[in-house]
C-alpha cells in the first residue's frame, strides 16, 4: 500500500474509471484525514505522476469544435449538459490531486495539502451525484462524446505552480462559478430536482476551490516577494489562451478572494 500522499495521487490519477477513481480519491482523502487528526500525518514524499491521468475507455474525447451542441432546452440537451459537467467534474478530480503530486519539490505548509485533498474528495463527490442525475435520465457518463482539451491547462502548467494556481482554480474554476447558476436555472424550469441539488452542491463547494487558488497564490507571491495582480496578469496571459469572458459572477468570485481588477484587465470587453 503506497504510504505517502504523492504516491496516494498518483494511484487516482492512474485509475481510469470514473466510479472506481473517485471512490478511491474518497478513500484516500479520508486516510489523509485520519493521519492528519491523529497527529501524525502521512509523509508528502515524491512520486512520478503521469503527463496526463488515465481515462476510462469512453467518452470518446473529440476536439471541442466537434462536439455536437444540443439546445438545452430539450431533454438530450440537458443530458447532453449534465454530461459536459461530469466531464469537468472527473478532470477536477485529478487536477487536485495533480497538484499535490506534481508539485513536491516546492515545500508548500500542511494547509495546503489539507485544501487540496478536501478539493479533489468534493469533485470525486460531485462526478458521482453527477452520474447519478444521468443514469436517473437514463444516460451515464461515456454515453456522448466528451472536451478533449480540458487536461490541457495541466499539461501547460506542469511545470510552474505559479501558472497551475493562476490559471486553474483562479481562472477555470472560478468560470464555473459564473456559469453555474444559469445552469441550475435551466434545471428548476426543467423541474429536475435531482440536477438542481447536485448543481446546488457544486455551486457552494466551488466557492471554496477558488479561494484555495486564490489563498497559496498569495502566500506564494508573498514568498517570493511578487506583486500578486500583475504577476497573476501574466501569468494568465502566458497559458491562458483566450480572453475571460464576462458576465463575471463578481459577488461569488469576491466571496473566493478574487477582486475584479484581478479578472476584468483579462476579459474580452475591457475598454
Ligand atoms: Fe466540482
Ligand atoms: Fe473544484
Amino acid at each position: 500500500m503506497p504510504d505517502t500522499l504523492a504516491e496516494l495521487a498518483t494511484e487516482v490519477l492512474t485509475t481510469a474509471d470514473g466510479r472506481a477513481k473517485t471512490a478511491l480519491s474518497h478513500a484516500h482523502a479520508a486516510r489523509w484525514r485520519k493521519s492528519r487528526a491523529a497527529g501524525d500525518p502521512l509523509p508528502i514524499g515524491s512520486a512520478s505522476p503521469p503527463l496526463r491521468p488515465a481515462r476510462p475507455e469512453a467518452p470518446e474525447l473529440l476536439d471541442p469544435r466537434d462536439v455536437p451542441r444540443r439546445r438545452p432546452g430539450s431533454p438530450q440537451g440537458r443530458i447532453a449538459l449534465l454530461h459536459a459537467v461530469a466531464h469537468i467534474e472527473l478532470n477536477a478530480v485529478d487536477l487536485h490531486w495533480d497538484i499535490i503530486a506534481r508539485f513536491t519539490d516546492v515545500p508548500m505548509p500542511m494547509g495546503f495539502y489539507d485544501d487540496w485533498v478536501k478539493a479533489a474528495d468534493e469533485e470525486s463527490k460531485h462526478f458521482n451525484l453527477v452520474c447519478d442525475c444521468l443514469e436517473t435520465l437514463g444516460s451515464h457518463y461515456g454515453a456522448l462524446p466528451a472536451h478533449a482539451g480540458m487536461w490541457r491547462a495541466a499539461e501547460d502548467t506542469a511545470e510552474d505552480i505559479f501558472g497551475r494556481l493562476a490559471v486553474v482554480p483562479m481562472v477555470l474554476e472560478a468560470r464555473g462559478l459564473d456559469v453555474t447558476p444559469g445552469m441550475i436555472d435551466i434545471f428548476r424550469k426543467a423541474g429536475v430536482t435531482q440536477a438542481v441539488e447536485a448543481l446546488e452542491t457544486i455551486y457552494a463547494e466551488e466557492v471554496g476551490h477558488v479561494a484555495y487558488g486564490s489563498k497559496w497564490f498569495h502566500y506564494l507571491c508573498g514568498r517570493h516577494e511578487k506583486d500578486p495582480k500583475p504577476t497573476f496578469h501574466d501569468l494568465v496571459r502566458h497559458y491562458f489562451h483566450g480572453a475571460l469572458k464576462p458576465p463575471f459572477n463578481e459577488e461569488k468570485r469576491a466571496e473566493a478572494g478574487l477582486p475584479p481588477d484581478f479578472y476584468w484587465p483579462l476579459s474580452d470587453e475591457q475598454a
